[in-house]
């Protein structure tokens, strides 16, 4: 196996100099978006970017835009080198860790808004339509700014991933997209920057989100639920029953994110709920086999 030696890149004209480099000798190269706080689930991400590529750009960059609250933003939690030594241990070759200054210098005035059912559902309608621009406008500068042939999402944050490849294809940036499966505890529960907020009570409620989700895709999957609507409806009692009131609990297409109008072919099922004070996102994606089924007697 190669050796693969972190470098620690705080610039764009740094980090270009060195993948030109690379690219000359007919490296190619893989890139990881994440704000820190590594947790495995990143690290899938990276593995997955390391072995598919001579180069593994990762970036860490805690994005201002995105926060509504600036306490928020403070409490992002930030250990620079504690995520460098994960992101090599995970095969990275190159971390990329920008001031804020580098990616917004003086004069910025460009915003990237990809508008329509994509980021006006879920996330979108319940934390406002502008919410996924902040993090479409620094996706499009770190895309810009490393050049990859592949860049790599996670399924957890579904709609962010199809807002990315939304707006790579329409800028036409040469960038192919890749959405990996979401990592999760033994137990369900999706990984997250954010579970290290929960309690012990919290996180033991918060396995209701997962639970909720297999169960609508069980029932789903195997015809016992007649309805988009019912499915979510038991979604939604479900997480009550756990005392939990989801922001919302749908069954989308996972393309477009428009409401089903009816079980069949793929479907995401998507969930947003705030447990002991931290807002949680979860979804799994399922196959409507209802007609195929019935089709094949
Ligand atoms: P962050 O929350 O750090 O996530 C970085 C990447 O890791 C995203 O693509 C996210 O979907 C993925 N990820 C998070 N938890 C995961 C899990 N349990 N399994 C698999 N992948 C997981 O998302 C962002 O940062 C930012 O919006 C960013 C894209 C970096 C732009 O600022």
């Amino acid at each position: 196996m190669t050796e693969r030696i972190v470098q620690t890149i705080r610039t764009v004209p740094e980090l270009r100099d060195a993948i030109v480099a690379r690219r000359a000798d007919g490296a190619t190269v893989g890139f990881v978006p994440t704000m820190g706080a590594l947790h495995s689930g990143h690290c899938a991400l990276i593995e997955r970017a390391a072995s598919e590529h001579d180069v593994a750009v990762v970036s860490i960059f805690v994005n201002p835009t995105p926060f509504n609250q600036a306490s928020d933003l403070e409490q992002y939690p930030r250990d620079e080198a504690a995520d460098v030594k994960a992101a090599a241990a995970a095969g990275a070759t190159i971390c990329f860790t920008p001031s804020v200054e580098e990616i917004y210098p003086a004069g910025f005035s460009t915003r990237v808004q990809v508008r329509g059912p994509l980021t006006e559902t879920l996330e979108g309608q319940e934390r406002g339509v502008g919410h996924f621009d902040g993090m479409a406008t620094v996706v499009a500068i770190l895309l810009n700014a490393v050049g990859p042939d592949v860049a790599y999402f996670g399924a957890k944050d579904a709609q962010q991933a199809l807002v990315v490849r939304r707006f790579v294809t329409d800028l036409r940036i040469p960038t192919e997209i890749v959405t990996a499966v979401t990592v999760r505890d033994r137990d369900g529960l999706a990984l997250s920057s954010r579970n290290a907020r929960l309690s012990a009570a919290g996180r033991e409620q918060a396995l209701a989100i997962s639970a909720a989700l297999q169960a609508a895709a069980n029932a789903i999957s195997d015809g016992s639920a007649t309805s988009p609507e019912a499915a979510s409806a038991a979604g939604v009692e479900r997480l009550r029953a756990a005392g939990i009131t989801p922001e919302y609990f749908a069954v989308t297409d996972p393309a477009t994110l428009e409401p089903a109008s009816q079980l069949s072919g793929r479907l995401l099922i998507s969930c947003a709920a705030t447990v002991d004070g931290v807002r949680l996102i979860d979804n799994l994606t399922v196959s409507a086999n209802r007609e195929a089924a019935t089709a094949n007697v």
